[in-house]
C-alpha cells in the first residue's frame, strides 16, 4: 500500500471544516485591517532563502527540500530550486520584482498556503505544514517603520485569535535590535561565548564563529543553563531602538493587548531586526508557538531591492487548528435536508435538490433503490435536520412529506414552501 509521505498528511472532513472556518475568519479580519492577498510560487531559487532566512539557520542548513533542476534545452541553464520553507522571502522578492513601492502607502499583503521543512515529525510539526501570514512593507516615507505598524499587526493577531475563540494565548515580545545595535552586541556575545563555548554542543561551537545569535536556537538541554547566562540583545539597544520598542509597548497597552517580554526570544531566521514576537498556547505541548514574526528592516536591501522596512508574521495553521480542537466548538455544518426518492423517482428528486440548493440549502441526495427506512437511517447518520420524501404522489399533488429528524414530527408542505420551512428551523 502506498501511504502519505512521512511528515505529510491528508486533511479529511469534518476537520477540513475547521480549516475553512479559520481561513475565512482570517480573510475577514485581514480585510478589516486593509490587507490584500498575495500568492507567490511554492518553489523559488534556493539562493532566495539562503540570502534572506540565512545560511546558518536550521531551516537553510538542514531542513530545505532542494534539488538541481536540470536544463531542458541547450539555451536553458540548470538551477538550484527549493520548496519554500516560509513565505516572507517570496513576498519581498515579489515586492522588488513588481516594484510594489510605486503603489501608494505601505503594502499590506497576506497569504495562506503550504510550506516545507524537513524537520523531525511530531505532534504539531510536519514536513508539509500550512501558514497564514501577512507582511506590511514599504518605503520609510510611507510610514513603514512606525511602531504603530508593529502594534497594529499585534492587535490584529489578538483580534483574530479572539474571533476564532482561542483563549489562553500569550504574546511574547522582544526587540532584537537594529543593524547598528548588532556589532556592539555581537562583540559582547562573542566575548562571553569564548569562555564557555568549549562546553557547548558541536552546532553551537560552529554558530559561535559563523552566526553567534543562532546559539539561542539551541535545543540541547545541557546547553540551556549556559545560554541563559549569555548577554541579551535587549541590553544593547541604542536610544532609537529602545524608543521604538517602548512605543510599540505603549500602543499595545493603550489598545489593551496583553504581552510579556521575553529577552531570550531571537527567532530562528536571520532577517529579523527590532520587534520580534511569538504567540504561544498552553494546550499545544512542546510545539507551543502558534505563530511568530517580527520586523525585517534590511531584508529588501539584502535581496537587491530598495530600502523597504517591513513587519509580518506567520501563523502555523496546523497548530492553530489543534488549539481550536482543544477549545472545541465544532463548526462542521451537516446537511439541512436529505432527499429520499421512492422507486423510479431519481429524476424528480434531482430536480427538487436543484431547487432547494438554489435557495441556499445544504442538500444530500439519496437513491431510489433505498427503502424509506434505509434513507431515514442514512439521513440521521449524516446529521441531516430534515428528510423530504419524493414519491409519485408528492410530485403530482405538489405536497411533500417533510420529516423533522430531530423530533420525528412529519408535516406536509407545498413544494414552493419547502425551503422556507427548512430554513425557519435552522
Ligand atoms: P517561523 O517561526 O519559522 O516564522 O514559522 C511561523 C510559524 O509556523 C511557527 O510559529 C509555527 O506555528 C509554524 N511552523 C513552523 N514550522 C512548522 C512545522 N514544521 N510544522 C508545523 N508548523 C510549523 C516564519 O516562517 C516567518 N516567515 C514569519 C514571518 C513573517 N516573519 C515576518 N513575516
Amino acid at each position: 500500500m502506498i501511504k502519505a509521505v512521512r511528515g505529510t498528511r491528508d486533511l479529511l472532513p469534518p476537520e477540513t471544516a475547521l480549516w475553512n472556518f479559520v481561513e475565512s475568519t482570517a480573510r475577514q479580519v485581514f480585510r478589516q485591517y486593509n490587507f490584500q492577498e498575495i500568492r507567490t510560487p511554492i518553489f523559488e531559487e534556493t539562493q532566495l532563502f539562503a540570502r534572506s532566512v540565512g545560511e546558518e539557520t536550521d531551516i537553510v542548513s538542514k531542513e530545505m527540500y532542494t534539488w538541481e533542476d536540470r536544463s531542458r534545452a541547450a539555451s536553458e541553464k540548470g538551477q538550484s530550486l527549493t520548496l519554500r520553507p516560509e513565505n516572507t522571502a517570496g513576498v519581498v522578492r515579489a515586492y522588488i520584482e513588481h516594484k510594489l513601492w510605486e503603489r501608494p502607502g505601505v503594502q499590506k499583503l497576506y497569504y495562506m498556503g503550504p510550506q516545507f521543512r524537513r524537520e523531525r515529525p511530531q505532534k504539531g510539526r510536519y514536513r508539509q505544514f500550512y501558514q497564514i501570514g501577512a507582511e506590511a512593507i514599504g518605503p520609510p516615507s510611507a510610514g513603514s517603520e512606525s511602531p504603530l505598524r508593529d502594534a497594529e499587526i499585534l492587535e490584529m493577531l489578538a483580534t483574530l485569535l479572539d474571533r476564532l475563540g482561542i483563549r489562553n494565548w500569550t504574546l511574547e515580545l522582544n526587540s532584537v535590535g537594529s543593524a547598528s545595535d548588532r556589532p556592539r552586541y555581537f562583540q559582547a556575545l562573542k566575548k562571553a561565548l569564548d569562555t564557555v563555548v568549549a562546553k557547548m554542543c558541536a552546532d553551537c561551537q560552529r554558530r559561535a564563529v559563523t552566526n553567534p545569535l543562532r546559539v539561542f536556537d539551541c535545543k540541547v538541554p545541557e546547553d540551556q543553563p549556559v545560554i541563559d547566562k549569555l548577554p541579551r540583545i535587549s541590553d544593547y539597544l541604542d536610544d532609537a531602538s529602545r524608543a521604538h520598542f517602548e512605543e510599540v509597548q505603549e500602543i499595545l497597552k493603550s489598545v489593551g493587548v496583553p504581552f510579556v517580554i521575553n529577552s531570550r526570544l531571537v527567532r530562528g531566521l536571520d532577517y529579523y531586526t527590532r520587534t520580534a514576537f511569538e504567540f504561544t498556547h498552553g494546550a499545544l505541548g512542546a510545539q507551543n508557538a502558534i505563530l511568530g514574526g517580527g520586523r525585517y528592516d534590511g531584508l529588501s536591501e539584502a535581496l537587491g531591492g530598495p530600502k523597504a522596512p517591513g513587519i509580518g508574521f506567520a501563523i502555523g495553521e496546523d497548530r492553530l487548528v489543534m488549539a481550536l480542537e482543544a477549545s472545541a466548538e465544532k463548526t462542521s455544518t451537516p446537511p439541512d435536508v436529505y432527499i429520499a426518492p421512492m422507486t423510479g423517482m431519481n429524476r424528480e428528486a434531482a430536480r427538487l435538490a436543484r431547487e432547494l440548493r438554489s435557495q441556499d440549502l445544504i442538500v444530500e441526495l439519496g437513491d431510489e433503490s433505498f427503502r424509506i427506512k434505509k434513507s431515514l437511517e442514512t439521513a440521521r447518520k449524516l446529521g441531516a435536520r430534515f428528510a423530504a420524501i419524493v414519491g409519485e404522489n408528492e410530485v403530482k399533488t405538489g405536497q411533500f412529506a417533510l420529516k423533522n429528524l430531530q423530533n420525528g414530527e412529519q408535516i406536509s408542505v407545498p413544494r414552493n414552501e419547502l425551503a422556507q420551512s427548512i430554513q425557519s428551523k435552522r
